[in-house]
């Protein structure tokens, strides 16, 4: 049967290449860990489920930390470091909402890393936050009051817009909290094919939600924000 992104393929008369065969890798998989990919995080819970199971079950059972998202079976890795795959090791990476979460020269470092690991032929695929789109926001909200007489236009709204962004995206939360969760860069879609580019790869291009030269994307896909692809040569 064919995928979704062969059909699409077949549609706009493009050749969709197939993925070359072997391990599939999901970044920063977080609570996302479907069955047939090597699921990968860094934060101190995976550590704790990967190294030492036993112990985060009894510290469950006692009460002293909530159910860990994550199952045995994560690899725990900080995506600062070297990847611990060879070179042209892996067939396909994905990574949903977890480039923003790292300096934009680590990401490049890291963008360079996925592409020394895969296969010839191999995908990788990032869905980020659309810088755009949060901005866009802004702007219309801006337009909308800006229209209204001055006496009744609403500063709260832009303010809560402006806070979000500064209180619940970038600014890191205090203490253990703070592992990987808050943003250092925005992308768009200019500079994410961009860093694809740089890094080597072919055929980038921004994707739609679900449609990937990666058969079952659909298992691990969660956000319809900005998703760029591309093949390694
Ligand atoms: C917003 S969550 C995304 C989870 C999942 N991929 C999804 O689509 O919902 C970001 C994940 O990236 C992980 N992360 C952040 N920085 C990391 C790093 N330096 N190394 C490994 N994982 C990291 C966090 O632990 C977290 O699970």
């Amino acid at each position: 049967m064919s995928t979704v992104a062969e059909r699409l393929g077949d549609r706009a008369g493009l050749a969709v290449r197939a993925l070359p065969s072997g391990p599939r890798v999901n970044l920063g998989c977080g609570p996302v860990m479907p069955k047939g990919w090597v699921n990968v995080d860094g934060s101190r819970r995976s550590w704790l489920v990967a190294h030492a199971t036993g112990l985060d079950r009894l510290l469950v059972r006692l009460g002293l930390l909530r159910a860990s998202a994550f199952r045995p079976g994560i690899v725990h890795h900080d995506l600062r470091r070297r990847l611990p795959w060879a070179d042209d090791s892996i067939a396909a990476i994905y990574a949903g909402e977890v480039w923003e979460h790292f300096e934009y020269e680590d990401a490049l470092r890291l963008t360079q890393e996925c592409r020394r690991v895969l296969k010839k032929g191999g995908v990788l695929r990032l869905c980020v936050p659309d810088g755009v789109e949060f901005w866009e926001n802004y702007l219309a909200i801006f337009f909308e009051e800006q229209a209204r007489e001055p006496h009744v236009r609403d500063a709260s709204r832009l303010r809560r817009h402006v806070q979000m962004y500064f209180d619940d995206i970038c600014t890191r939360p205090p203490g253990l909290k703070s592992f990987g969760h808050f943003h250092k860069w925005q992308y768009d879609e200019i500079q994410l094919v961009d860093l694809f580019e740089r890094c080597g790869f072919q055929d980038v291009a921004r994707k739609p939600f679900g449609v990937s030269r990666i058969p079952d994307i659909g298992a691990l896909e969660r956000s319809d924000f900005l998703i760029v692809e591309g093949v390694k040569p």
